[in-house]
């Protein structure tokens, strides 16, 4: 009976009201919009230069590389043009001592070698034929480089770190641009290969879901839900009331904001806080910093049950995984409990139990004890979940889409394990959506959250795509204005002979492909 009422009382720390989220929901709503008239506040929102959604349409092959939480992958996608795909990848894990390393050098050094095995391995004959090129800036790969931590983002191929999170802690690389870090290395090994596009993952998700939605797809948001979790979204240029530095397409009117939603309610306005929250945050490389994600996201989930459930077999006066049978269950064995979490949300009772032996050494549990520990496991998880209903929701609401005849489904792409693989994940999240004042269950019904998958590589590298246009255009345009200077006198009455007939008709070749360039950048095609 002890048991069943301490996990009622620790399940209830972990419950959100529906009168709670609404509250949570407008405070989002003013945090963001702290975020995008000034600088250094909670909520990041920072602008990505990028300024328009693929329709599909987009074609060729591209390099992308992804700087996840875990792993390192490097891929290449060959975009077909009608919304499909072909993406080729290795991933390896970031070796631990790397993710702390004393110099930036040491992990971009790293990251730089895995390019250049995965182009042995799957690009070696174009390899071979570029680096025999005299014109080597012509056959170039184009790489778009999905970084997925807060950067201040100065221009599509540029962003200086501002903090690390996740558990990498290399304070060398702090306030450096993160695409020299990485070309540096690249040059060194001279490879053929040029970092046109920094793009977070959220960013990459939204445009790989807008990619492969097509056409009228109009992604509204991309969202990771993972060992970190984080959204994208488009906003009106307009709304966008802070300085953004440096030069950047405005002719869709809007942009992608980068929301760094981690580092919602930092300063713990309306978030719920546990012991068990606080102690796990004082932890962590950015104490005080991210708090929403430590709530959320795969990384911090287990160990917040972990720690619940640890308290738990420390008090004298409960059964947990003390029963006669169970006399090795001490609290020494329950150290790492994070994939034991998720398969206890997934399996019935039996299978529980066996888990807990498997991955836990915890032998001959009760019936009573496997209980207890699915339900703090299932209120941790459901408290993420409402947890992140509160940024979707606040964008959805924001962005007026609900109300608009023409949207009738608003799309969201979401990637990453939890909302892949965590069970009931999505449904928890719709089921709170539901409860919030102007979405409603009608609303919620309209909102679908797709899986993008792999959707940070194909992102990216639709970002290097249109990076690497907008660079070949830069230069048409500056080769225009360098004839132009050449005219002597009045442009139009200069051409009296055959040789300047010639080079006014040059100019107007190129002034057309200036003229392209602007409408192909409107059209990102
Ligand atoms: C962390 C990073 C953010 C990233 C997210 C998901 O929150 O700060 O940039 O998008 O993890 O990977």
């Amino acid at each position: 009976m002890a048991l069943e009422a301490e996990t009622k009382r620790i399940v209830s720390l972990f419950e959100l009201s529906d009168d709670w989220l609404n509250k949570a929901v407008r405070e989002y709503h003013s945090q963001a919009d702290e975020g995008l008239r000034s600088e250094g506040t909670s909520l990041s929102q920072i602008p990505t230069y990028v300024t328009a959604l693929p329709n599909g349409k987009e074609k060729g092959v591209y390099l992308a590389v992804d700087l996840g939480g875990t792993n390192f992958r490097v891929c290449s996608v060959r975009l077909n043009g009608d919304s499909t795909f072909k993406l080729t990848y290795n991933k390896v894990a970031v070796p631990k001592e790397l993710m702390t390393a004393e110099k930036a050098e040491h992990l971009f050094g790293f990251l730089a070698k895995q390019i250049e095995i995965f182009m042995h391995e799957h690009h070696k004959d174009e390899f071979e034929s570029i680096r025999s090129q005299t014109n080597k800036d012509e056959e170039i790969f184009h790489l778009g480089f999905t970084f997925s931590y807060p950067v201040k983002q100065l221009a599509i191929n540029k962003g200086t770190l501002i903090r690390w999170t996740k558990g990498f802690d290399i304070p060398d690389a702090i306030g450096k641009d993160v695409c020299v870090l990485l070309q540096t290395e690249l040059d060194k090994l001279h490879l053929p290969v040029r970092v046109a596009a920094l793009v977070n993952d959220t960013v990459g998700t939204l445009l790989a879901r807008s990619y492969t939605a097509g056409e009228g797809g109009h992604t509204l948001l991309g969202a990771i839900f993972g060992t970190g979790t984080n959204g994208a979204y488009i906003e009106k240029l307009s709304n966008i009331k802070k300085p953004i530095e440096g030069e950047y397409d405005d002719s869709t009117g809007e942009m992608i904001i980068n929301t760094e939603w981690g580092s919602f309610d930092n300063q713990l306005n309306i978030l719920p806080s546990t012991t068990w929250d606080s102690e796990i945050d004082k932890e962590t490389v950015n104490p005080g910093y991210h708090v929403f994600e430590k709530r959320v996201s795969g990384m911090f989930l287990g160990e917040i049950v972990r720690r619940a459930v640890l308290d738990m077999t420390k008090n004298d006066q409960l059964s947990l995984f003390k029963d006669a049978n169970s006399s090795s269950n001490d609290w020494h064995s329950t150290t790492d409990i994070g994939p034991a979490v998720w398969s206890a949300e997934a399996v019935g009772p039996g299978q529980r139990r066996h888990e807990l032996e498997g991955t836990l050494d915890i032998y001959s549990s009760s019936l009573e004890d496997a209980q207890a520990f699915k339900a703090i496991a299932g209120a941790v998880g459901r408290r993420a979940a409402r947890l992140a209903a509160v940024p979707i929701a606040a964008i959805v609401l924001q962005s007026g889409r609900l109300s608009d005849a023409n949207s009738s489904i608003i799309d969201i792409g979401v990637d990453g394990s939890l909302a892949e693989y965590y069970p009931s994940f999505r449904e928890m999240i719709y089921e709170a959506l539901a409860a919030v004042d102007g979405i409603g269950p009608e609303g919620a019904k309209r909102i679908r959250l797709g899986i993008a998958k792999d959707g940070s590589g194909v992102g990216a590298a639709l970002i290097a795509l249109v990076a690497a246009r907008m660079e070949k255009n830069r230069s048409v345009a500056n080769a225009a204005k360098r004839k132009l200077d050449q005219v002597p006198g009045g442009f139009l009455d200069s051409f009296t002979n055959p040789q300047q007939l010639a080079l006014g008709v040059t100019v107007l070749g190129a002034l057309t492909a200036v003229g392209l360039w602007w409408a192909r950048r409107r059209n990102f095609v």
